[in-house]
């Protein structure tokens, strides 16, 4: 169990070099398995999520190290075919390496990731687009068992431009005999770094980043190296720390457009914001100004996963403002918390309401999800005294060391691990 203690007061200033994206390394580590090749990988996030991706890999047979921010895999000597359910219980976006696993296999299995924070986590869209690509689908104990000596392209429609059966179905079809096209793809940028990956593995594939993708044909490299984007919803967390602590932070290493849903929402609520291709620049000198409705769309619209930390970057904002929740049904579950730190919250559904109060009090808190724990621990750099957010880990899932960069901003924030 961690513990972070927050002292709230202080204005944050500096600047700060952004992560290799979460969401952009988890699908890539699956596909380094589409054949037997050796991939190094650069500007790879420390995370748990990473951690337990190259944990699947191992027990799959591969060669897997890593040093620093570079990860090495070397697939050939893969074996496996199985995922076990204490590796998919361990990371509930296990399901990624499906596509990849059957690609290579001809043949996949893996236990039901578990519901997880968010929700009902259903993968219906996964094993329908598996099957569009001629794959035989069972589920039996708890397991789905999945089966194609030959993978064949087709097109594959998905019924909601789920980020996850996107990537699986463009994964999936490098090894399909004939053309793919994916109709009503999702669009988020890190569909579109895993296309560049696959065609650095020698895949012919176009339309990441727009409702079509078409994957042509696949002509294996044996080598491969790649260097991971920047994690836009890492990005925007330290936009909204800045918002809620108030001060001058730039941030360095980003893509300035893939934030751009945050960036203008927070400049709407009266902070500076200095945009070039590379960085951003956000000063918060006085109140912010609620007002704006807040609604989670697949990309480019407001993403879901900064909505927590948008929430909290509201909390004092003068006026109220209004969250609509679209893509998961049950992502308010750090409201009840930031209330304890005396926030006005009324939540109906997929609505929140947010009045701005003058001031935040520091207190106890626990975190129930990733970005759930990481607006606690925004809202505590906002509040008078000191916040301690308990965390079961949710946190180190996606950020690597949130709390040295906030430090090295000027906040004063101490993790621990405790026993209880
Ligand atoms: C990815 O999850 C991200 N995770 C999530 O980030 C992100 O919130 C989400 O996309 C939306 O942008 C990774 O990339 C590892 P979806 P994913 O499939 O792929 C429903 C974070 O905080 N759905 O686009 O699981 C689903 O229930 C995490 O970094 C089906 O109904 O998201 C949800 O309501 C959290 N059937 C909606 O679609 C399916 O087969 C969007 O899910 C699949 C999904």
């Amino acid at each position: 169990m961690s513990v972070w203690r927050i002292k709230g007061g202080s204005a944050l200033e500096g600047s700060l070099t952004i992560q290799g994206s979460k969401n952009a390394v988890l699908p890539i580590l699956a596909a380094t398995i589409l054949t037997g090749c050796e991939t190094e990988l650069t500007n790879c996030p420390a995370l748990r999520d990473v951690e337990a991706s190259l944990n699947i890999l191992r027990y799959l047979g591969c060669r897997v190290e890593r040093q620093e921010d570079v990860i090495r895999v070397d697939s050939r000597p893969m074996t496996g075919c199985v995922i076990p359910c204490e590796l998919t219980r361990e990371m509930r976006s296990s399901v990624i390496f499906l596509g990849a696993v059957l690609a290579r296999c001809g043949e996949a299995r893996l236990s039901m990731p578990g519901g997880c924070e968010l929700g009902p986590r259903p993968i219906d869209l996964h094993l329908s687009a598996m099957e569009a690509l001629g794959s035989q689908v069972r589920g039996e104990g708890g397991e789905i068992f999945c089966s194609a000596p030959m993978l064949r392209g087709g097109i594959v429609h998905l019924e909601l431009p789920s980020v996850g059966a996107t990537e699986n179905a463009m994964i999936a079809a490098c090894a399909a005999r004939g053309e793919t096209v994916i109709t009503n793809a999702a669009r988020e940028p890190e569909i579109v770094d895993l296309q560049n990956f696959l065609r650095a593995m020698g895949a012919d594939i176009d339309g990441a980043g727009t409702p079509v993708v078409t994957i042509h044909s696949f002509t294996p490299a044996d080598r491969v190296g790649y260097r991971i984007m920047p994690d836009r919803i890492a990005a925007a967390t330290m936009l909204c720390a800045c918002a809620c602590a108030g001060g001058d932070v730039e941030l360095r290493g980003i893509d300035s457009r893939q934030t751009e849903s945050v960036t203008e929402n927070l400049e709407a609520m009266g902070a500076e914001v200095a945009r070039q291709s590379h960085r951003l620049r956000i000063r918060c000198r006085q109140r912010l100004r609620g007002g704006r409705t807040v609604i989670t769309q697949p990309y480019p619209g407001f993403p879901t996963d900064a909505q927590p930390l948008m929430m909290a970057a509201s909390l004092k904002a003068e006026g109220t403002t209004v969250f609509v929740e679209n893509i998961f049904t049950n992502r308010y579950r750090q409201t009840e918390e930031l209330k304890r730190l005396g926030a006005d919250i009324r939540t109906e559904g997929r609505v929140a309401i947010i009045t701005g109060v003058e001031r935040l009090h520091g207190a106890p808190v626990r975190a129930e999800d990733l970005r759930g724990g990481a607006s606690l621990i925004l809202a505590g750099l906002g509040a008078e005294g000191e916040t301690a957010v308990t965390d079961r880990g949710h946190v180190d899932r996606g950020y690597e060391g949130l709390d040295k960069a906030l430090n090295a901003l000027g906040a004063q924030v101490i993790k621990y691990e405790s026993e209880n």
